[in-house]
């Protein structure tokens, strides 16, 4: 049963922006899946998310709600749109930055249009509680350094070896760079509960022991058999089937990772996230071991 969420709304309001990173060690895990899922519940529980779709990949945002931006962030830089121009509207009224809108090139930017698009994700997000990240899989610099910046990573696996030794990988890869950083993990494609609970352990347990660190699991997601037909409809899954065992456990996932009170808030804002991140494009602060276990 999910607890009643308007306190918690009432007191997160007036707070800096959230900048959570939604990550993967393997690709395909269902990182955007869950991305938009996440921001349409979190839209009907009254807050005002951003969802960047920082993936190269090919199955991103852009290709699951079948968005086209129709500028980018050249047309921003240039002064010639602005940042609601280029931030579209769906669902249920949360705000999507497609990739086509070249999010992901935020690396060629020289310092004077770093700090102009500062300026402008900063008024931006003026308005935002909740600032989500889809990034690409695995240790690639730019999926590293996107969720380095951010406040807090949710990392997502599969409750099989292979999908929890990348996870680990991941984790200890953010965690040899940004120490503090609040890494927490939810496990997707779940046929088996228990057994996902015994895989999830396993996962923490080789942190405490390896890295030193305790992620918390927020949540087991279940396979959807009807996951394809939202796709196919380009539709947000939680919106054609909002009874869904998906659905419900969705929420409850959304409900502990945003609104208890041992998980956050942590919130620098929008304009600390762009400033880091841009510190870590520059070729600073980012640290990738050479070995990955
Ligand atoms: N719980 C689920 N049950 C069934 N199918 C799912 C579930 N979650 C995601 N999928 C499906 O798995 C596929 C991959 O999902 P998605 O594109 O979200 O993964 P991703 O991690 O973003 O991939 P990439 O690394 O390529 O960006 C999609 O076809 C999606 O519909
Ligand atoms: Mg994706």
């Amino acid at each position: 049963m999910v607890p009643s969420i308007h306190n918690h709304t009432q007191a997160h309001q007036n707070k800096k922006s959230r900048i959570v990173a939604i990550t993967s060690g393997k690709g395909g895990v269902g990182k955007t899946t869950l991305s938009i899922n996440l921001a349409r519940i979190l839209t009907e529980l009254q807050k005002r998310v951003l969802l960047i779709d920082a993936d190269l990949g090919l199955a991103n945002v852009d290709i699951h709600l079948g968005l086209q931006s129709q500028y980018t962030l050249q047309d921003v830089i240039g002064g010639r749109k602005k940042f609601q121009d280029i931030a579209l509207v769906v669902s249920n009224g949360f705000r999507v930055i497609p990739a086509s809108s070249g999010v992901q090139n935020l690396t060629d930017l020289n310092p004077e249009e770093r700090d102009f698009l500062i300026g402008v994700f900063q008024k931006g997000a003026e308005s935002t509680d909740i600032v989500l990240l889809d990034i690409g899989a695995g240790i690639g610099a730019n999926a590293v350094k996107f969720s380095q910046a951010s406040d807090e990573v949710l990392v997502i696996t599969h409750p099989e070896p292979a999908a929890i030794t990348d996870a680990y990988a991941m984790m200890k890869i953010l965690w040899t760079g940004a120490p503090d950083k609040k890494i927490s993990f939810i496990m997707n494609m779940v046929q088996v509960e228990t057994e996902a609970k015994r895989m999830a352990q396993n996962l923490k347990s080789v942190c405490r022991q390896f890295l030193n660190h305790d992620p918390d699991c927020v949540g087991f997601l279940p396979v959807e058999s009807k996951m394809r037909t939202a796709l196919v409809k380009r539709k947000v899954f939680v919106e054609l089937y909002p009874d869904s065992l998906y659905a419900q456990k969705l929420k409850e996932a959304a409900f502990k990772f945003f609104f208890h009170k041992s998980f956050g808030p942590i919130a620098r804002g929008f304009s600390g996230f762009i400033s880091k991140l841009m510190k870590k494009m520059a070729g600073s602060g980012i640290d990738i071991p050479s070995g990955s276990a």
